[in-house]
């Protein structure tokens, strides 16, 4: 790509180690990989509208391909679309539906897994440790969380040792938590390891919004994978990191750093509705009611505890975006690699779905800004060195 600023640093790329793979391939129950016994392309059912028994379990689920697990094919991806690092993360649905006791083991191993993944290419791309951020193509991670683990202290405990790993930059995490959403008071010590570990968590979407919100579950039948991931994905991002504040996480833990996939899904542009909604509300206790309700504005909290990436794929949600953040410097470039390949099949060409991003951002910015949004912010804010 002519004329990019360097570093380009994506923090929205996925891997399925393929560790993971096949414990997906295990199962028979969502989230599962079935392979076809014509030897075609792998299927892997994530979202529960996929598992639908009338469709042929041949064609159910997406196609998963070498780019969820082959790193040579992202590091192909990065080197046409100009990217010098990525920040990798397990896909969803990551792994909130293990059983309790087997939780830890796995976090462990896809957390060595992907650490060990990022020490080897980096190691390969300057042996000599002499290159500059810049000069190459280089991996760091996002963590997974053991969040069906028996005990809290568990989780906390992977939290803690992910700070030894030294490509590790933070953790991804669902919308679900404990199984119950983010403002669960289980939470609690999770919110705290986070705060007090610095640990950037990375929020991102999986479980949509019930098909009944599309009208059913013919709504796939029609409509594909649009309704859920273009509305149901973005709106169970805002109406997770809303129960967040309603329930006063960020009160308590004001040092929480939460970097929100797809730009807030719609938190930037409902922000002001849901500030007023809640400067309205007479349960809360400051308008006479019983509930204590938040203590810190919205808009605060978007300016300090907030960074969004800026995989929006369009100049309006990418300025709402700035604008709830007070700025440029809280937005990261993201791809959301290896989802939204192009359809013709030729994975090694431009993706649309990145060159509609890196338009929106390059027609939103000045030059400075879009060195910020691509790159810079990242290196800054993640410590890439
Ligand atoms: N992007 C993701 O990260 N996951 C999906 O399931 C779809 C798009
Ligand atoms: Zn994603």
């Amino acid at each position: 790509m002519p004329n990019m600023p360097r570093p380009i640093v994506d923090i929205h790329t996925h891997v399925y180690p393929p560790s993971y793979l096949d414990m997906l391939r295990a199962r028979k129950t969502v989230p599962y990989v079935h392979d076809p016994p014509s030897g075609a392309a792998s299927r892997l059912i994530i979202l529960s509208s996929d598992d639908n028994p009338s469709i042929p379990l041949d064609q159910r689920g997406r196609p998963v391909d070498s780019s969820y697990s082959d790193i040579a094919v992202k590091l192909a991806f990065m080197r046409w679309h100009g990217i010098t690092t990525s920040v990798v993360s397990l896909a969803n649905p990551w792994l909130d539906f293990l059983a309790p006791d087997e939780a830890e083991t796995w976090a462990k191993r896809i957390n060595d897994d992907l650490e060990v993944l990022c020490a080897r290419v980096n190691r390969e791309a300057d042996p000599e440790g002499t290159r500059a951020l810049h000069e190459k193509e280089t991996l760091f991670a996002f963590g997974a969380l053991p969040l069906s683990a028996p005990s809290a202290g568990i989780i906390a405990k992977e939290i803690a040792r992910l700070k030894t790993l030294p490509h590790m930059r933070g953790v991804i995490m669902g919308t679900s938590g404990l199984g119950k959403g983010l403002d669960d008071p289980g939470l609690e010590p999770i919110w705290a390891a986070l705060a007090d570990t610095e640990t950037l968590v990375f929020l991102h979407p999986h479980y949509g919004l019930p098909d009944a919100a599309f009208g059913g579950p013919d709504a796939t039948d029609r409509y594909g994978h649009v309704l859920p991931l273009a509305l149901g994905f973005p709106l169970e991002t805002t109406i997770a990191v809303t129960r967040m504040l309603l329930a006063g996480v960020f009160d308590r833990f004001p040092r929480l750093k939460i970097l929100l996939a797809h730009s807030g899904g719609t938190l930037p542009f409902l922000a002001g509705r849901i500030e007023s909604c809640i400067a309205h509300e007479r349960k809360f206790i400051a308008n006479g009611g019983d509930t204590r309700g938040p203590q810190r504005s919205v808009w605060d909290v978007l300016k300090t505890n907030i960074f969004l990436d800026a995989v929006v794929y369009g100049e309006a949600g990418l300025k709402a975006a700035v604008h709830a953040a007070g700025g440029a410097d809280r937005l990261l470039f993201g791809t959301d690699h290896p989802f939204f390949p192009p359809l013709d099949g030729k994975e090694d060409g431009e993706w649309l779905s990145v060159t509609t991003n890196y338009k929106a951002i390059n027609s939103s910015f000045g030059d400075e800004d879009v060195a910020a949004v691509l790159g810079g912010n990242a290196v800054r804010i993640l410590d890439l060195k």
